[in-house]
């Protein structure tokens, strides 16, 4: 079975990256959609809402759960994807502002372990600015970024931030 590691902070998780999962899911025929326990900046929403508002999203979408995983890893991706029994990490691209971090990570991550490669998606042109951190500044402001994320957490955010 193809199986692709889907990493982020997903802090949350937006159309961009259900766009990217849908994609994804015609190349590969499982996708563990992976978050990071600690991202570097404070997460708004904990672990467990990251993980539920994933879940609820793939329900929205209409996605078979069984060619979906969720879940949390901690340390380095490479050591989570070999434990996983995966050898592709799945990334989105959108401009080119994400391409050299994105270039520096897959490097790192292949200088890890030269078995485990990373393959991109370009998200496609609806999506190509939306981003977490927008949307969080945006909603906390006041902003309506309804129609940048999943129903669910739409929701979640207007609870969270009283958007
Ligand atoms: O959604 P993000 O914040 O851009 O995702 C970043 C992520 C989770 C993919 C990245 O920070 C990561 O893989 N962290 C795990 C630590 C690690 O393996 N570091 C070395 C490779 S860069």
């Amino acid at each position: 079975m193809s199986i692709a590691v889907y990493p982020g902070s997903f802090d949350p998780i937006t159309n961009g990256h259900t766009s990217i999962l849908r994609s994804g899911l015609v190349a590969f025929e499982k996708i563990i959609m992976a978050v990071l326990v600690n991202p570097r900046k404070n997460p708004l929403f904990t672990v467990e809402e990251r993980m539920a508002m994933i879940r609820e999203a793939s329900e929205e979408m209409g996605i078979d759960p069984s060619r979906v995983e969720v879940d949390s890893f901690d340390g380095l991706l490479v050591d989570y994807c070999r434990h996983k029994g995966a050898n592709v990490i799945l990334r989105g691209l959108r401009a080119v502002a994400d391409f050299e971090y994105e270039l520096q990570m897959a490097n790192m991550n292949r200088h890890l372990n030269p078995n485990v490669e990373t393959t991109f998606i370009m998200a496609d042109d609806a999506h190509f600015y939306v981003s977490s951190n927008l949307i969080k500044e945006a909603a906390k402001l006041g902003g309506d970024v309804d129609a940048l994320v999943p129903k669910s957490v739409a929701a979640r955010l207007r609870a969270k931030v009283g958007a």
